[in-house]
């Protein structure tokens, strides 16, 4: 089985496919990491995002990259969007997403693309919302708990920016797939959005 989650920044649908990985013992990947990794490494060589070439040479990053917490920050979050938006960027970190979901056993994956690139034969696609300014409150109560010091008008600004670009973009954008059910989280608790989740999942497969 696989389950195909995705959504914009600080939707709650990597919260959401964590839960549902463990709940159906599959394997999980935020492919969002992957982009995050290559913005990581485009500021570590001094190259520039906005140049496809540049970006392409930071797609062959370490797999260790994967696991540093400095890849969560907001900053690598929209330069993740900038690098995102390549064709060439997209193509070259296809393959190892598409490996992941086609595994023997089924696997949750989360990112912008899932259900109509990654994996458009899922079983179960699911695509998280909520409003700008709630998914704001989010992420600036997460940065403020690890001791950033940016405001929330700053948050909300760069979320706008950030959902501009990655639905916009003419390569893989942000849209759901049509067969992707709706999870709108803004005034949900996250037990409620996981088990209105595990409802979706359970009636589709
Ligand atoms: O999900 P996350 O916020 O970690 O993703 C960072 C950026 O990576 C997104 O803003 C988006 O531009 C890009 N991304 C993407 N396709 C995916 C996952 C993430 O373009 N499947």
């Amino acid at each position: 089985m696989i389950i195909a989650v995705d959504g914009p920044a600080a939707s709650g649908k990597g919260t959401i496919a964590r839960a549902l990985a463990r709940h159906y013992g599959l394997p999980h990947l935020d492919t969002g990491l992957l982009y995050r990794a290559v913005a990581a490494n485009v500021q570590r060589l001094e190259l520039d995002p906005s140049v496809e070439a540049d970006a392409v040479a930071a797609c062959d990053f370490d797999d260790s990259l994967l696991d540093d917490p400095m890849l969560r920050s907001d900053a690598i979050g929209s330069l993740a969007s900038v690098v995102s938006a390549h064709p060439l960027v997209r193509a070259s970190l296809l393959q190892r997403q598409k490996r992941f979901a086609q595994q023997p056993g089924g696997a949750v994956l989360d990112g912008r693309d899932i259900g109509t690139v990654i994996a458009p034969n899922a079983e179960a696609k699911l695509f998280v919302r909520a409003t700008p300014n709630i998914r704001a409150k989010r992420r600036h109560a997460e940065l403020r708990s690890h001791g950033s010091p940016i405001s929330i008008d700053k948050v909300l600004a760069d979320i706008r920016a950030r959902d501009l670009r990655d639905s916009t973009r003419s390569n893989a954008p942000l849209v759901p797939a049509n067969d992707a059910a709706f999870l709108d989280t803004s005034f949900l608790s996250i037990e409620a959005s996981v088990q209105r989740a595990i409802d979706i999942v359970e009636s589709r497969i």
